[in-house]
C-alpha cells in the first residue's frame, strides 16, 4: 500500500467537533494478562471485535491469517513477556480469538502514517507533537490516553488504541517524549519474519520498553537508535535541557541517520512526517514543507503548547485520516494533551480555529 493513495485527500467538512479520548490506568503490578481489565469499563465487546475485525481484513492478506495460526499456538515462544500475558488477557476479555488480537498488533506496525515536530522556544524549553494519520476512522472511537501506574504513580504516559499494547506516542515525566513515524519499508511478512525468527522487537514494544527503563533523554535516544526492530522507522525523540530534541531514522538493524536541534545553526525545530530528511518530501504528499512554513510563520518566540497544536491542524499536515494530535512536553508532564480529530484548519495565518483548545 502506497502512501500517496491515502493522501489524495479531498477534505471535506464534517460536522463534528475534535474531543480528548478517554484515560485509563493500567496497573504495571497487576499480572499481564489482568492489567488491561480496566479497559471493559470504556470499551464495549462486540465494538472492539468489529473494529479489530475491519482493521485485520483489510490489512492482512488471508494466507497470512493461516500462517499465523502455529505462532500463536505456541505465542510463549515467539512473543517476549509481558505482551504475550498483555495479548491474551486482551483476547479473553473481549472474547476474541487470540490469534486476531496478535495479528491486530501486527496490523498497526505496518501502516500508520504521521507527521511528528519537536521544537525548542526561546527559553530552552523542549515542545514535541505528533498526528497519528491512518486510514481506520474507527480508530478515532478506540483512541486512548493511558497512564501506566507502578506502585501507584505513573511510570509513563501514553496513546494507543483499545486492543494494542504497544505505544507510538509517550512520554516519561521530566525525562522524555517520544513518537514513532512509518518509513517505508517492505511487505509485512518480512516483518512477522524479523520478529519471529531474528526475535527483533515491534517498534511500539520498543517505545515502551524505553520509556519504562531509559534513565534520561540520552539513554533513550541510544535506546531508540540500537535495538533491533522489525521495520524500518523514524522516532523523534525530545527531552527537559535545550537542545535536546531528535529525529532518528531507523533501519532494522539501527541507526541510518540521527539528526538532532542545531540551535547554533537557528535549527529550533525537526519536522519529521514519512520521508527521509535528506530527501526532498514528494509532490503529491508535501506535509513537511508545510509543517515547515507554519513553523516559520509562528516563530521561535511564540511556540509553546498551544501553537504547536495549530501547526499540526493545519491542511495538509492535518488530514481526513488523522486520527489524533497529541501535544506534550516532558518538562510539564501534566501538559500532555490528545486530541482526536474531527476537523482540520486552512492555515495558521487566518487564525481559522474550528478546534476548541480548551476541552
Ligand atoms: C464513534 O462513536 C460515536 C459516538 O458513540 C458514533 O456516533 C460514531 O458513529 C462512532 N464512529 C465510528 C467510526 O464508529
Ligand atoms: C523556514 O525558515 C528557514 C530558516 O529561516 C528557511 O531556511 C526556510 O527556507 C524556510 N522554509 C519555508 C518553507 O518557509
Amino acid at each position: 500500500m502506497k502512501v500517496h493513495m491515502f493522501l489524495r485527500v479531498i477534505w471535506m467538512t464534517v460536522c463534528a467537533a475534535n474531543f480528548s479520548p478517554p484515560v485509563v490506568k493500567i496497573s504495571l503490578d497487576d499480572p499481564a494478562e489482568k492489567r488491561w481489565e480496566p479497559l471493559l469499563k470504556l470499551f464495549d465487546k462486540e465494538f472492539l471485535k468489529k473494529a479489530a475485525a475491519e482493521v485485520i481484513d483489510t490489512t492482512i492478506p488471508k494466507w497470512v491469517h493461516h500462517a499465523i495460526i502455529p505462532v500463536v499456538r505456541a505465542l510463549e515462544k515467539y512473543v517476549p513477556q509481558p505482551y504475550a500475558g498483555e495479548i491474551k488477557g486482551m483476547a479473553s476479555y473481549f472474547e476474541s480469538d487470540i490469534s486476531d488480537i496478535v495479528l491486530l498488533n501486527f496490523a498497526y506496525e505496518v501502516s500508520a502514517f504521521c507527521s511528528s515536530i519537536v521544537a525548542q522556544d526561546t527559553k530552552g524549553n523542549i515542545y514535541h507533537g505528533r498526528n497519528l494519520d491512518y486510514h481506520f476512522n474507527v480508530l478515532r472511537n478506540l483512541t486512548v490516553d493511558i497512564l501506566f501506574m507502578k506502585n501507584g504513580e505513573v511510570a509513563y504516559r501514553g496513546t494507543s488504541f483499545a486492543g494494542y499494547v504497544g505505544l507510538w506516542t509517550g512520554q516519561s515525566a521530566n525525562k522524555f517524549t517520544v513518537s514513532g513515524d512509518e518509513r517505508d519499508k517492505g511487505q509485512w511478512w518480512e516483518n512477522v519474519i524479523a520478529a519471529f525468527l531474528l526475535k527483533s522487537s515491534p517498534v511500539s514494544w520498543l517505545v515502551r520498553e524505553t520509556l519504562e527503563n531509559a534513565i534520561d533523554f540520552q539513554d533513550a535516544v541510544m535506546r531508540l537508535a540500537k535495538v533491533p526492530i522489525i521495520a524500518d522507522l523514524y522516532y523523534i525523540v525530545g527531552g527537559v535541557q535545550p537542545g535536546e530534541g531528535v529525529v532518528i531514522t531507523r533501519d532494522r538493524s539501527g541507526p541510518a541517520d540521527i539528526w538532532p536541534l542545531d540551535l547554533v545553526k537557528g535549527a529550533w525545530y525537526r519536522v519529521e512526517t514519512n520521508y527521509d530528511h535528506w530527501q526532498p518530501a514528494p509532490k503529491q504528499d508535501d506535509r513537511r514543507d508545510v509543517a515547515i512554513k507554519a513553523l516559520n510563520a509562528t516563530g521561535q518566540n511564540n511556540i509553546n503548547m498551544r501553537s504547536l497544536y495549530e501547526i499540526l491542524s493545519v491542511i495538509p499536515v492535518c488530514n481526513s485520516i488523522t486520527i489524533y494530535t497529541t501535544v506534550m512536553t516532558a518538562g510539564l508532564p501534566e501538559e500532555y494533551r490528545t486530541i482526536v480529530r474531527e476537523t482540520c484548519t486552512k492555515s495558521i495565518r487566518k487564525g481559522a480555529v474550528s478546534f476548541n483548545w480548551n476541552l
